[in-house]
């Protein structure tokens, strides 16, 4: 019998993480890379990509690994998940590099976020005299550009992901397809924890809803479609993660938690290493729920 570590063990194996530059996306680099393997960060904004592949390529995760190697085991490359091309030349530059893939990460999407970033965006947004915060707008008025702009990113970007990872995952006869989903793909945003006292209303958008619960979609059929090709596919679904969110929503949103609180970002890592390793070998087409008990009530 395997020893533990051994389950959880990524040693050589090659991550491709899309958003990895993102809140979750680092955290999920930092894990694999602990666990052992090569990352790719994936993701539109390239400075973020570079950075947060130069700050993971400083930190020492395994005494065993050469230093020589330490320097390269993370690399970040600009990718657009919504261009077919985009990816296509990302998987061919994780190939040019090491060969192989093994898993892919799918964390790259267009989520309205209730938090301190949201702030700083409208105040700049404000200044630039830019229009309505798409967070302010009521479901019957939701511009189709938004609605349309959601979908190929979170839904078409993820299906050429998997397109393009597929493809060599079926070559290798082996691979790990992780789809990151969302609380609100299985049940309705709460609404009520968005609104202040005194403002105008606000909405987590719909597209948000469809699209996660998409990915669990997407998740199911490409498990049966890799059936006996030695793929797994699997959904992650995280609740709420605290990012310096004000006290107001983040006393509203843990009133509305069984665990009484937001998640920390580095509270989906064991999850994930789960899902991305041999830990969960009899696993696929599963979706592991990580949100302090938010859809058990
Ligand atoms: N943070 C949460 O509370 C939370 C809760 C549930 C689910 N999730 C899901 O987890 C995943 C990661 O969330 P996060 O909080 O880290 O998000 P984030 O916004 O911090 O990161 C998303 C990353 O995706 C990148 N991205 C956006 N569009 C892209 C595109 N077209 N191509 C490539 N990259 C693109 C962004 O540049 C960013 O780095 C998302 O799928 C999100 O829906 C997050």
């Amino acid at each position: 019998m395997e020893k533990l570590p051994q389950l959880f063990d990524l040693t050589g194996r090659v991550a491709v993480v899309t958003g990895g530059a993102g809140l979750l996306g680092g955290e999920f680099c930092r894990t694999l890379m602990g666990a052992g393997a090569y990352t790719v960060i994936a993701d539109i904004d390239e400075a973020a990509a570079k950075d947060t592949a130069a700050s993971l390529n400083e930190l020492q995760f395994n005494k065993r690994v050469r230093s020589k190697e330490t320097s390269q085991r993370a690399l970040g490359i600009q990718t657009d998940i919504s261009s077919k091309e985009s990816v296509q030349q990302m998987v061919a530059k994780t190939l040019s590099v090491h060969n192989r893939l093994d898993i892919l990460v799918n964390g790259a999407a267009l989520d309205p976020k209730f938090d301190h970033q949201r702030e700083t965006n409208l105040e700049e947004d404000e200044q630039a005299h830019r229009l309505v915060d798409p967070l302010s707008i009521n479901f019957e008025d939701y511009p189709l550009d938004l609605w349309n702009q959601a979908l190929e990113v979170n839904l078409t970007g993820m299906f050429l992901c998997c397109q393009a990872a597929g493809k060599q995952m079926v070559e290798q006869g082996r691979g790990v397809i992780i789809n990151v989903s969302s609380i609100y793909g299985l049940v309705g945003p709460d609404q009520r924890i968005y609104q202040k006292q005194g403002e105008p209303p606000q909405y987590k958008p719909a597209h948000y809803s469809v699209t996660k619960a998409g990915v669990v979609g997407l998740t199911s059929y490409l498990a049966t479609y890799y059936a006996g090709k030695g793929i797994r596919v699997n959904a992650l679904t995280p609740g709420g993660v605290y990012n310096d969110h004000d006290d107001t929503f983040l006393e509203a949103y843990s009133a509305r938690s069984v665990m009484g609180r937001m998640a920390e970002k580095n509270e989906m890592n064991g999850a994930l290493l789960f899902l991305a390793s041999d830990a969960s070998s009899y696993m696929t087409g599963g979706n592991l729920v990580v949100d302090g008990g938010w859809t058990a009530w």
